[in-house]
């Protein structure tokens, strides 16, 4: 048992941005590396889980023992992670999903107006929120990037997500969030338990996370 922990489990890290096309040559997309969810893809594959990392594009080396799904889009995220989750024992999601996606992808380059452009935009789906609905047996762990309010609005996903744990990260603050290798994390389980870690890089992080997500595993399988 000792070094493999989490030998056994069966565990989804979702990661990076996604890709909302408008046309041929253009999309919507947000400033993440993919570097949190891939440092957890491969702590975890270290601590001797099965992982399975659902990625949208990012230029990081998928890491060794791991398999590795690509995907652009949020629906492809979504129906990607939906379809394995009921063999999962643990997900996380760690991905910088888009909540809005042009309503229609244009099938030829959009030329140039005379005027602004309008793109109108239409929800995606909540992938953790109807993660949180079907949850049987699994941990479900979100995350939470904010500018402001950390603590309000992480608490608030953590309970209307139905999510086990949730990793807060404020993403206007200097060495955390997007693109860096070290981030500032605050992690609530669904008791409300405050871990609040100082800065550290992506990988102590992820340590971190997978020792909190292990203690709650074995409070369920003993
Ligand atoms: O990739 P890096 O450059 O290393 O940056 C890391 C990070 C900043 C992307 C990461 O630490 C982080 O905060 N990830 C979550 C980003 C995010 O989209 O947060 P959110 O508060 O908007 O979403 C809350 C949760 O819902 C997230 O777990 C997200 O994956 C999920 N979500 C959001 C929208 C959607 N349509 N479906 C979802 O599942």
């Amino acid at each position: 048992e000792f070094g493999i922990p989490l030998s056994g489990f069966n565990i989804m890290v979702t990661a990076g941005p996604t890709r909302e096309k408008v046309d041929p040559v253009r999309y919507f997309t947000n400033h993440s590396t993919g570097k949190m969810g891939y440092a957890i893809a491969e702590e975890a594959a270290k601590l001797g889980a099965n992982v399975t990392l659902i990625t949208g594009p990012t230029s990081i080396t998928p890491p060794p023992n791991v398999t590795t799904i690509n995907i652009e889009s949020a629906q492809e995220m979504y129906e990607q992670v939906m379809k394995r989750y009921p063999n999962m024992d643990v997900v996380i999601k760690s991905a910088a999903v888009a909540d809005y996606r042009p309503i229609s992808i244009h099938e030829q380059k959009l030329k140039k107006q005379s005027e602004n452009l309008t793109i109108e935009l239409a929800k995606t789906t909540d992938i953790l929120k109807e993660l949180g609905q079907k949850k049987l047996h699994q941990l479900l762990v979100g995350f939470a990037a904010e500018t402001n309010d950390l603590d309000v609005y992480a608490k608030k996903k953590l309970a209307t997500k139905n999510l086990d744990l949730i990793v807060a990260n404020n993403v206007t603050t200097e060495g955390a969030g997007f693109g860096t290798d070290t981030n500032i994390v605050t992690i609530y389980d669904k008791f409300l338990n405050k871990m609040e870690l100082p800065l550290m890089s992506k990988k102590e992080v992820a340590k971190n996370l997978l020792l909190k997500v292990k203690d709650m595993l074995k409070d369920v399988n003993g």
